[in-house]
């Protein structure tokens, strides 16, 4: 390999985070800290279908529109997260049975969305978290959601041929997560991923890049020697690897200590260096920047009820020694 030059030797990749639309205008130390830190600024929900889309009737494109207006004003990059993801179906969705208008209603919605932000996303994330949870337990490869469901496997090229038609430029990405650890079902987990990207390349469907989200976790191995692997086989068939969703989880450091912010560091380091080894990933983008608002606090709190500690930066806006890794 050619190893891992530090972020203080010349930025090796470009870094981004993912900014919150509501959080914006209240705390100007938070937005400024993008500004501030990153190459790249994306909406961390603004643009997944629930939001964009809450009924029928009603487009709500203003969040979106300004948080990549603000990315493009201040000379950064920006990307699209996410065309389809089991989280952002809104209800009038689900509740359409028709295979046929569920169909219509879904190339409407990308090729609407995509236009609209034609030549300002250097990427869009097509479809997020399609690979089952649990593969081998669950006896499936794909999740089983409203999209296949309704219309089958087909949706995943229905969705990668609809943003390609829409913007024959934008990078194309299959986003997923728990593609980083060691074990059988982490293994299944990329095995899925590669036969979904070779499935799409044998129907000749365009797919540039597999963004794997970067949710690390204390209690969970990351597998060096398969990040290196699977990285190589992405390499062979000509597909990108960018991190689009890094942040830690940490349930066992004593709450605040340099220890945590020690295996924040391990963690972070032993990642970067699996995606290095041969050649470097396309991007690594956190979700979120500072310790003072993160997802995890709601959905993965410690059992000590801690504040969490996902981020690059602490809740005083200072970086954290795992920032200075990237
Ligand atoms: C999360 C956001 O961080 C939350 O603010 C929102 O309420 C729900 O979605 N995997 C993903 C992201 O792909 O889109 C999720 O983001 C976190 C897990």
């Amino acid at each position: 390999g050619t190893g891992r030059p530090a972020r203080a030797a010349g930025k090796p990749v470009p870094f981004g985070s993912a900014i919150q639309f509501n959080l914006m205008d209240g705390d100007p130390a938070y937005r400024q800290l993008f500004v501030d830190h990153c190459d790249l600024i994306m909406p961390m929900n603004a643009l997944k279908f629930d939001l964009l889309r809450p009924t029928r009737e009603v487009w709500n494109f203003a969040p979106a529109d300004k948080i990549v207006d603000f990315a493009l004003r201040h000379g950064k990059t920006s990307r699209g997260t996410c065309h389809i993801w089991w989280g952002a179906t809104p209800a009038w969705v689900k509740a359409i049975d028709s295979p046929s208008e569920a169909e219509k209603v879904l190339v409407e919605h990308i090729e609407r969305v995509t236009d609209r932000y034609k030549g300002k996303l250097i990427s869009w994330d097509v479809v997020n978290e399609v690979i089952a949870n649990d593969p081998i337990y669950e006896k499936r490869s794909l999740r089983d959601t409203y999209w296949l469901r309704t219309l089958g496997p087909r949706h995943i090229p229905i969705a990668f041929k609809a943003t390609a038609r829409a913007d024959p430029d934008v990078e194309l990405v299959i986003n997923d997560y728990d593609l980083e650890f060691q074990g059988p079902h982490y293994d299944e987990r990329r095995t899925i991923m590669l036969s979904i990207i070779r499935q799409l390349q044998d129907a000749n469907i365009r797919i540039d890049a597999v963004g794997m989200q970067g949710h690390l976790y204390a209690s969970k191995v990351i597998d060096v020697d398969a990040i290196e692997r699977f990285h190589r086989e992405l390499d062979q068939l000509g597909v990108k690897l960018l991190v689009t969703e890094l942040d830690i989880i940490d349930w066992q450091s004593p709450p605040g200590s340099a220890s945590q912010d020690a295996t924040a560091a391990d963690l972070v380091s032993r990642y970067l260096d699996a995606l290095f080894a041969d050649k470097p990933p396309e991007m690594v983008i956190s979700w979120g920047l500072t310790d003072r608002y993160s997802w995890i606090n709601d959905v993965m709190p410690r059992p000590d009820k801690a504040p969490s500690r996902p981020l690059p930066f602490n809740r005083n806006l200072q970086p954290k020694p795992w920032f200075k890794m990237l």
